[in-house]
């Protein structure tokens, strides 16, 4: 059998290679000194345990977890407005490293729970010491309010396990619905939003020639 070890080894090394390339994306609009619809990037491969208790609820056979695990590697990609998302989706859509195999929209179409986030799982090919191995990750696309949000709801479903009381259903429910309008809201004040952030990136970027 397997260990873990090697299982999860092509695992790791797509989310550090995808969180350097997602990271670069970002680093290229700062060069053209044009607003980056990605704000910050995260990965992380699934711990086993979750792995496990994934598995056990879906049924998942654990010689199955290639294929039917999207998640294993997953990579977030932070978008300051709603409509950055979209691009970054585009932006995805043309790369040639990865192939997307499938989309989940849950903006348009969001959750029972209030979950709001644009969802690509793609098939990334590792370069491994014995030749090309295929793996799937997902990676989820939100605002920092989305992504607020099904922070706060994912640990409080840790926290109760899954049975958050109703009292504190109805308060992120609540809390979802505010999400959404500041999403609103920031993206009607949008212009002015990007004119101050490029006013201060000039502005720093004199201060550190000056200092030269
Ligand atoms: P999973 O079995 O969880 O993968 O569900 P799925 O196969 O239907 O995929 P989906 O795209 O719905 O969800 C995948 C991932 O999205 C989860 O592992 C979570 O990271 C995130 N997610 C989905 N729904 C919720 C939610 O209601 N709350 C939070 N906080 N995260 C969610
Ligand atoms: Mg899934």
């Amino acid at each position: 059998m397997k260990t873990w070890e090697d299982f999860l080894a092509p695992y790791k090394q797509a989310v550090e290679e995808l969180k350097v390339k997602l990271k670069g994306m970002r680093v290229q609009f700062q060069l053209v000194d044009s607003h980056s619809p990605i704000e910050f990037v995260t990965g992380r491969v699934k711990p086993i345990a979750s792995i496990l208790d994934k598995a056990k609820v879906k049924g998942i056979p654990l010689d199955k977890l290639e294929t039917e695990m999207q998640d294993i590697a997953g990579l977030r990609m932070m978008c300051q407005f709603v409509d950055d998302i979209k691009k970054v989706v585009e932006l995805l859509r043309m790369r040639n490293d990865f192939e997307i195999i499938e989309e989940r929209d849950y903006i348009s179409h969001k959750k029972a729970s209030g979950y709001r986030s644009y969802h690509v799982v793609i098939r990334y090919p590792v370069q491994t010491i014995t030749g090309e191995k295929m793996i799937l990750a997902e990676i989820q696309i939100r605002t920092l309010a989305m992504n607020f949000w099904a922070t706060i709801e994912h640990s409080l479903n840790y926290k109760y396990k899954g049975q958050i009381p109703k009292d504190v259903i109805l308060r992120l429910e609540r809390a979802a619905e505010a999400a959404f309008r500041l999403d609103e809201e920031m993206s009607l004040i949008r212009g002015e939003i990007q004119e101050a952030q490029a006013f201060f990136t000039r502005k720093k970027e004199k201060q550190q020639d000056d200092d030269e």
